[in-house]
């Protein structure tokens, strides 16, 4: 296994499949899109098959894709085959929208794909509607049945905003009465594709809590996991759990175990930072596995203690979380 240079291990990646997407969340990306990038400039199937099989070497074992949305880049479930089948990996698992995702869950499951995320920010049609710019709610809701009714770990991600979704923080905690889901209510992050929006974080984690409490005043806090994003809580007597991640106040950077790749090729060592090594040209100007695995440890050795600090972090930022990955 391969430690940074501040001893963090480095287990997970987050691959972006695509920056496109079929939705145009506001806090993600202006209703005409972003400049999606052209596809020769995409990493190939191929050549991400590739990748996620040296870093399987080095030590990284757990890999989610995300995107932009991953359904909608076209053989992506010939891709997740392929991944299945990479030795040294023991978590496969994907961020998704829930658009296009329910006809692929059970092949998935077979696959071993053992935790979806999925994007909820709200249970209201209308709501939904004006959040994504698209009326896909309905589409949304059989993924989330057929992900449970094939028993795969589903986390349910709300970004949570001031006049937009403030009243299903409790319709949305109710989801864990009976299903055994995680939903986790996140803060607001300055990637919204236009370098605008974003004049105060109004729903803070604690503001978050505080309003979960005034519901659940039983709420009881849960033992977090040792990377993991959200502080955890469980609603007494309730199969589920609700989380709150603090994506902007806070930092997890001292347990980051995480990298990124973009749709580029681009590996990040933080979310923070606009790119690392552009592994996409390497791998184009005829690198061997042996040179990758040197670019690698290299950009590993010098991973920032805290991407976060640096001021300029938190001003708004013209990148969308579609290009990043999350
Ligand atoms: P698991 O821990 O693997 O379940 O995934 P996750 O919660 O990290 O991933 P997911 O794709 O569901 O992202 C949930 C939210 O956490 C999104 O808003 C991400 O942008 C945010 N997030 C993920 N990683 C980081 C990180 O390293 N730093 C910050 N600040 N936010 C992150
Ligand atoms: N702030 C916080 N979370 C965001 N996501 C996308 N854009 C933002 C943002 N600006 C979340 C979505 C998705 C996850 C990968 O990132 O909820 O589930
Ligand atoms: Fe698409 Fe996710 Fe961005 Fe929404 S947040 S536009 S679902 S990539």
């Amino acid at each position: 296994m391969l430690f940074d240079n501040h001893n963090r291990p480095i287990t997970y990646l987050r691959l972006a499949v695509t920056d496109r997407c079929n939705l145009r969340c506001f806090y993600c990306m202006p209703e005409e899109g972003i400049r999606y990038l052209p596809k020769k400039q995409l990493l190939t199937f191929e050549e991400m098959e590739r990748l996620v099989g040296i870093l399987a070497g080095l030590g990284v074992n757990k890999v989610r894709i995300t995107g932009g949305e991953p359904f909608v880049r076209n053989g992506l479930m010939a891709f997740m085959r392929a991944l299945s089948a990479i030795d040294g990996l023991t978590e496969l698992a994907m961020t998704t929208n829930g658009v296009l995702t329910a006809p692929h869950v059970s092949e998935l499951v077979g696959l071993g794909l053992k935790s979806v995320n999925l994007s909820i920010d709200t249970l209201d049609r209308q709501r939904f509607h004006q959040i994504t710019r698209r009326d896909e709610l309905p589409a949304v809701l059989r993924t989330l049945d057929e992900l449970l009714a094939h028993n795969i770990e589903v986390k349910i991600n709300a970004v949570v905003m001031e006049g937009q979704n403030i009243e299903d923080i409790p319709l949305l905690a109710e989801l864990t009465r009976d299903q055994p889901v995680a939903v986790r209510f996140i803060e607001e992050m300055p990637f919204n594709g236009e370098g605008t929006h974003y004049p105060v974080l109004n729903w803070t984690h604690r503001r978050i809590l505080t309003e979960l409490k005034s519901f659940y005043p039983d709420l009881h806090k849960l033992t977090d996991g040792p990377f993991s994003t959200s502080n955890d809580y469980q609603i007494p007597g309730y199969q589920g759990t609700v989380g709150i991640i603090a994506a902007f106040s806070r930092t997890f950077c001292g347990s980051c175990n995480r990298i990124r790749m973009t749709a580029q090729g681009v590996l990040k060592t933080c979310l923070y930072d606009s790119g690392v090594l552009n592994v996409r040209d390497l791998m184009r100007s005829g690198a061997t596995d042996a040179d990758l695995v040197e670019a690698f440890k290299q950009a590993f050795a010098s991973r920032p203690a805290n991407g976060f600090e640096a001021e300029q972090n938190r001003a708004p930022v013209s990148e969308s979380m579609a290009t990043i990955g999350g």
